[in-house]
């Protein structure tokens, strides 16, 4: 059973899940943290609901996923660095949801450029990070989370490239001890990442734990694809590739996705 003080009894931080709030059923948990948001609601708060109906997913896309098995949980933010920043915050998530996997289950979970975590080359947890500017600052960001950890199947349009811990393991997994240790890992690389205002301090780890480095990948800019060989992240997230020609090119990932070369990986 999910609820909040399964997961606050579970939590060590400062502020980072405080409070925790629970709903059994919510259209989406970044719009719920921003309305909180919106009324004053504190940095570290932290929304989780067992079934949404209308979550969202990157570029406009819906994210769908089974009601009472998975998680879905936003954090809200009051950074008090610039705007263009926030975007690396994504990053920051992916690393600390992929830390947390590792920690709790014991199964080898990667990082795809920027911030999808997966697990045997198969999606596990996506990230949606929204901003909202108050003049030529941020008033606040929410960082919104799922993961698929109880899922037993998957829509066949998606079963080659998702995945849940269950279908991994073979078992299920506590969602409370999921989300208190990605919170527990989030709160130690938020503040790290706010030492320099850029990734410096975490881009070891995150190569350790990053599936695209050293390996052939497929760029895909709007209106072009090239083949190019990926050297990991610099401190600001863009992905360094180095194209056939030997120019290297630094992507952003607003604009472009990478692929493996047979496919998601
Ligand atoms: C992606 O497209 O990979 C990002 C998916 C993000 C989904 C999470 S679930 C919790 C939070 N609430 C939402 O509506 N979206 C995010």
């Amino acid at each position: 059973m999910l609820n909040s003080s399964e997961v606050e009894s579970r939590l060590t931080t400062r502020w980072m899940g405080h409070p925790v709030l629970y709903t059994q059923e919510i259209d989406s948990t970044n719009n719920w943290a921003k309305k909180e948001a919106a009324v004053g609601g504190p940095a570290g708060l932290t929304a989780i609901a067992d079934i949404q109906t209308q979550g969202k997913g990157r570029r406009g896309r819906e994210w769908k996923t089974q009601g009472g098995t998975n998680i879905m949980m936003t954090v809200l933010l009051r950074p008090e660095f610039s705007p263009e920043k926030a975007s690396m915050l994504t990053i920051v998530m992916g690393l600390s949801v992929a830390q947390a996997i590792e920690k709790e289950t014991g199964l080898q979970a990667q990082i795809k450029w920027p911030n999808d975590v997966v697990v045997s080359g198969k999606k596990l947890s996506g990230i949606l990070t929204e901003m909202t500017t108050c003049g030529t600052g941020i008033d606040y960001v929410v960082s919104g989370v799922g993961i698929n950890v109880n899922q037993t199947e998957f829509p066949e349009e998606i079963w080659e490239t998702a995945t849940s811990l269950y279908l991994e393991s073979g078992h299920p997994f506590n969602r409370a001890s999921l989300i208190a240790s990605v919170l527990v890992f989030f709160e130690k690389n938020y503040e790290v990442f706010c030492e320099t205002k850029d990734l410096t301090g975490l881009i070891d780890e995150y190569h350790r734990l990053l599936i695209n480095k050293g390996r052939v990948v497929r760029v895909l800019e709007p209106g072009n694809e090239y083949m190019a060989v990926s050297h990991g992240i610099n401190e600001l997230g863009e992905l360094l590739v180095e194209r056939e020609d030997g120019r290297m090119e630094s992507i952003y990932a607003g604009e472009v996705s990478v692929r493996g070369v047979y496919g998601y990986t």
